[in-house]
């Protein structure tokens, strides 16, 4: 009887039997058939020879695991550029102008896709985060640099996610070396930088079918997602409130209302970062479902 299921071989083997041509030669014939290869790795074997053999770390194997598992998901060959993390603006050649954000919920969002089988950009600012496995990774530092990515990475996507703090200011022009300290206090002179999800909207027709926003908010919370919910042309907007020292930046748990253009609103309890994704991922693909 034929097997049902998928099937995933993660080889371990000493430097030199990966690469033979028989093992080759079997792995071709393994993979004609349908079965899913993950690692070997570079690295340092149990003999001490280094090389192509090492086990695929098990946080990897999980990951491959569940770029499988989703392959059928709700999502599935769909293309979603998610964006996380903070961006970081040059104030000279060491220092920057940066924020809060540890790319958590975005990466979240970015593995929650894939398990849902999209096809997923992730465009991130510097994070210190390994990004699931499966996603197409497009890192970058500035919010000039991540305009150009998400722009490039949206032309034919399904959907956008913009769960980046992206800066607000830049430094006009960033000093070419770096600031002295007996030189005295820099005055430093900032300009706006550009707003992605405004130049996202003016794509027209090749903009992505559903843009979701985020609003991290101090203050006046829904009020202040609602009018950049309408100011975006958001599908919608996920607000967030960072004055709970329980949710928002740098923390695992996250309080999020979504709010939709027809006035609807779900509040979602307090929840992992993880949790908080899943959601947003299932409201995703029914709003493009309905697209
Ligand atoms: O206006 P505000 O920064 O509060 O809006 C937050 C939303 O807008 C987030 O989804 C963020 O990723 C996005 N944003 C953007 N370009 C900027 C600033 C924020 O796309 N320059």
């Amino acid at each position: 009887m034929e097997r049902s299921c998928p099937v995933l071989v993660a080889p371990a083997m000493d430097v030199g039997m990966f690469e033979h041509t028989a093992t080759q030669a079997n792995i071709k014939l393994l993979a004609e058939r349908g079965i899913y290869f993950a690692g070997p790795e570079e690295g340092r074997m149990a003999s001490g020879l280094v090389g192509r053999g090492r086990f695929v770390e098990a946080s990897d194997l999980l990951g491959h695991i569940r770029l499988l598992l989703g392959k059928n998901g709700t999502l599935a060959g769909k293309k979603v550029v998610v964006s996380a993390g903070g961006t970081q603006e040059p104030i000279d050649p060491v220092r920057v102008i940066a924020n809060r954000s540890s790319g958590r919920q975005g990466f979240a969002l970015a593995q929650a896709a894939v398990d849902a089988g999209a096809q997923v950009m992730l465009v991130t600012g510097p994070v210190s985060l390994k990004p699931p496995v499966g996603v197409e990774l497009r890192p970058v530092q500035t919010a000039a640099e991540m305009l150009e990515a998400v722009l490039e990475t949206c032309a034919g996507a399904e959907a956008l996610i913009m769960a980046a703090a992206v800066a607000d200011f830049q430094v006009k022009k960033p000093a070419e070396e770096k600031l002295k300290k007996q030189d005295g206090i820099p005055k430093l002179q900032l300009a706006p930088t550009p707003d992605i999800l405004q130049k996202v909207a003016g794509m027209g027709k090749k903009r992505p079918k559903v843009v979701v926003g985020f609003a991290a908010e101090s203050q006046d919370l829904l009020e202040n997602a609602a009018r950049k919910l309408e100011a975006k042309k958001l599908d919608v907007i996920a607000a967030n409130d960072i004055s709970a020292s329980d949710a928002g930046f740098g923390v695992e748990t996250n309080r999020i209302t979504l709010l939709y253009p027809d006035g609807s609103r779900e509040a979602l309890p307090l929840m992992g970062k993880e949790e908080a994704a899943e959601i947003l991922i299932s409201r995703l693909a029914a709003l493009l479902e309905a697209a």
